[in-house]
């Protein structure tokens, strides 16, 4: 997600930290700053909205910043729009009127990942007189720390002690203190931070590539470690205060490599971010056990006065919405009418006042999916916009908003963020049930106990992916292929197909398993690959009897299940199973070996899995 350089030593810190920002500009983000401090004198922020190139501008390439400690951050929008505001570092003290430079604080940070007990620690800290110029979760951070520094006293590896302790959800943090000249204190959960050292220098970052340039030999920070960074070294500690031993790592990859996080593509880097997305994004939605989505002004009376849902979508987005209609009228018994955004916006649209427009989107920008909610809110529909790129057009226009927490996908075929636009799907599924009557209690404990458990399953499934490379090089010269699956299992290979058609090239076509045999089922070859997607119990023997329609015509059959719901070993020339989670949710774990096909297929055939032919990320164009 967002970057986070830091530099402690001899030489200016401006340039080095925007050095080390430019190579960490691959991951995507939407504003920047820096803070630099000069011996002892106060540190002096200066953050943008935008690209780097405007905070190298207004810094005259970092000059006019001057001091040999600081540190920087590229920030990708999660709580708070992209402003110059909510960009980091943020201060403990108050913003001055001059842009964001400040004299009288005592800690200055920033951070990566998410607080997700924010709230409760600002109304703790406003109680106790802290001002607030953000909206943001890290300002809550740094003021936390600034709070326990001063009221125990205690030294800056305490306070930052005191706040993880206090602390919900993932982070790192870079902090400097106004005490401390010259130092650098780090601490970690759940999002990646990495120390360097050389002669005279100490050198922090979130991601490989900002510290190549400086050295090879890399400390990466575990778990619930903190550590103090001074120029020539660095010292571990754990949330005791004690020290750690630590030994460095030599990084290998070139830069290239080191981008990917040592992966070949981002494509395969971002299906195995999916298990930390899904959980941050189940994480920003659910709070003590309860599903909240007030933060989305979805409340009660609202969600009770739906009589029918419309969600509008393109491509992948519009997959999540076809697997999403069958869980949300199944859970939450409520008509679900999905459709292509390019459809939605010219035919006769009969929608009613009472009707939701869910639009589904990663980047917030398909021209497509923008007319069409545009279409709906002049109508004076309501429409509820679900996107992962804060502050984009459609987030912006959309009359409520609720946030993916996927990070930049930076390949062009999604794979994490279709994954947590499914798992918000059911938790809206889930309230809407519950609020409107239609579960109890104890059945949205379940629900939402079985949502949670997807990320550590998503884990598992990543672990077995040698079979399906295997498969996917026994099949990489493949014509066509066919997936079939019947209800949610079709929504899914829809998604499935698409994967593996955009980036290996292979020909590739979804179908509702029964309508085989109207039509298609005369393509069948001998040797033509079909996939089965097999979840749902109730429709699985009539799934598996269409496969064995395709065998009898000499098809090389793929059965995709869950363990130890059935067994399709008699019938299927190959099986991979996923874990098994309640039925509804099946999609989310089926996917991923289906994204994994398609990539391993793309490489088999020496394509570039990231950048397939003919398409953009983002289509701002009808
Ligand atoms: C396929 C893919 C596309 C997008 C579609 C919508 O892998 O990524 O089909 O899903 O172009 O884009 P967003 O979600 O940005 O509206």
């Amino acid at each position: 997600m967002c970057g986070i350089v830091g530099y402690t030593g001899n030489r200016q810190a401006a340039p080095i930290l925007l050095d080390g920002l430019a190579r960490l500009e691959y991951r995507g983000y939407d504003s920047a700053g820096l803070a630099v401090r000069d011996g002892d004198a106060s540190v002096r922020v200066v953050k943008t909205k935008g690209r780097l190139r405007l905070l190298a501008e207004k810094t005259d390439d970092g000059r006019t910043l001057v001091g040999t400690v600081g540190i920087g951050h590229t920030r990708w929008a999660t709580h708070g729009e992209p402003s110059e505001l909510n960009a980091h570092p943020h201060v403990s003290g108050n913003i001055m009127d001059n842009g964001v430079t400040t004299d009288d604080s005592e800690v200055v940070g920033v951070h990566n990942g998410i607080i997700e007990n924010f709230a409760e620690l600002k109304t703790k800290l406003i109680s106790n007189k802290y001002t607030f110029y953000s909206e943001t979760d890290t300002e809550v951070a740094i003021k936390m720390v600034d709070y326990y520094y001063k009221k125990y006293k205690v030294g800056p590896i305490d306070a930052l002690s005191k706040t993880m302790v206090r602390m919900r959800g993932s982070y790192a943090l870079a902090v400097m203190f106004k005490d401390y000249p010259g130092e650098i204190y780090v601490a970690r959960k759940d999002a990646p931070l990495i120390v360097g050292v050389t002669e005279g220098e100490g050198f922090v970052a979130s991601d490989v590539p900002a510290l190549l340039k400086y050295t090879r030999q890399v400390y990466y920070i575990d778990n619930l470690e903190m550590a103090r960074i001074v120029p020539g070294e660095v010292t571990f500690y754990d949330l005791n205060g004690d020290t750690v031993k630590k030994e460095s790592t030599t990084i290998t990859w070139d830069v290239e490599a080191a981008e990917k996080g040592g992966y070949e593509h981002f494509m395969i880097k971002e299906i195995h971010e999916q298990p930390r997305a899904l959980m941050d994004t189940f994480n920003s939605l659910v709070k003590e056990q309860k599903i909240d989505l007030t933060g989305a002004g979805l409340d009660d009376e609202t969600i009770r006065g739906i009589e029918r849902i419309h969600i509008v979508a393109c491509g992948s987005a519009w997959h999540v919405g076809m697997a999403s209609q069958y869980v949300i009228e199944d859970i939450a018994n409520i008509p679900v009418r999905t459709e292509l955004a390019s459809e939605f916006r010219y035919r006769k649209l009969l929608l009613k006042p009472s009707d939701l427009v869910i639009i589904i989107s990663q980047s917030g920008e398909t021209a497509d999916s923008l007319e069409a909610l545009r279409e709906a809110k002049a109508m004076g529909i309501r429409t509820l916009a679900i996107v992962n790129v804060v502050g984009s057009s459609i987030a912006r226009e959309a009359d409520n908003v609720i946030y993916t927490i996927a990070g930049p996908e930076i390949a062009v075929a999604t794979t994490k963020a279709y994954s947590t636009q499914l798992l918000t799907m059911y938790l809206l599924t889930v309230q809407f049930a519950f609020v409107r009557g239609v579960i109890d209690e104890e059945q949205y404990q379940y629900y939402l106990s079985e949502i949670k458990t997807i990320p550590s399953k998503v884990e598992r499934i990543l672990e077995n992916k040698e079979r399906l490379q295997w498969f996917a090089a026994k099949f990489s010269a493949e014509k066509d292929a066919f997936f079939i699956g019947r209800g949610l299992d079709y929504a899914i290979c829809l998604e499935g197909s698409l994967k593996m058609k955009e980036i290996s090239y292979i020909h590739s076509e979804a179908y509702a398993a029964g309508e085989l045999k109207h039509g298609t089922i005369s393509l069948i070859e001998p040797g033509t690959l079909v996939i089965g997607v097999l979840t749902q119990k109730h429709l699985m023997e009539k799934t598996v009897s269409n496969l064995a329609e395709c065998k009898s015509r000499g098809a090389y059959l793929m059965g995709l299940t869950s363990n130890g719901n059935y067994s399709l070993e008699d019938t299927a020339d190959f099986t991979f199973y996923v874990p098994r989670v309640d039925e509804h949710f099946m999609g989310s774990l089926t996917v991923i070996p289906l994204q994994l096909m398609g990539y391993y297929l793309s490489i088999s055939r020496g394509l570039d899995a990231d950048k397939p032919r003919n398409l953009a990320k983002s289509v701002t164009v009808e």
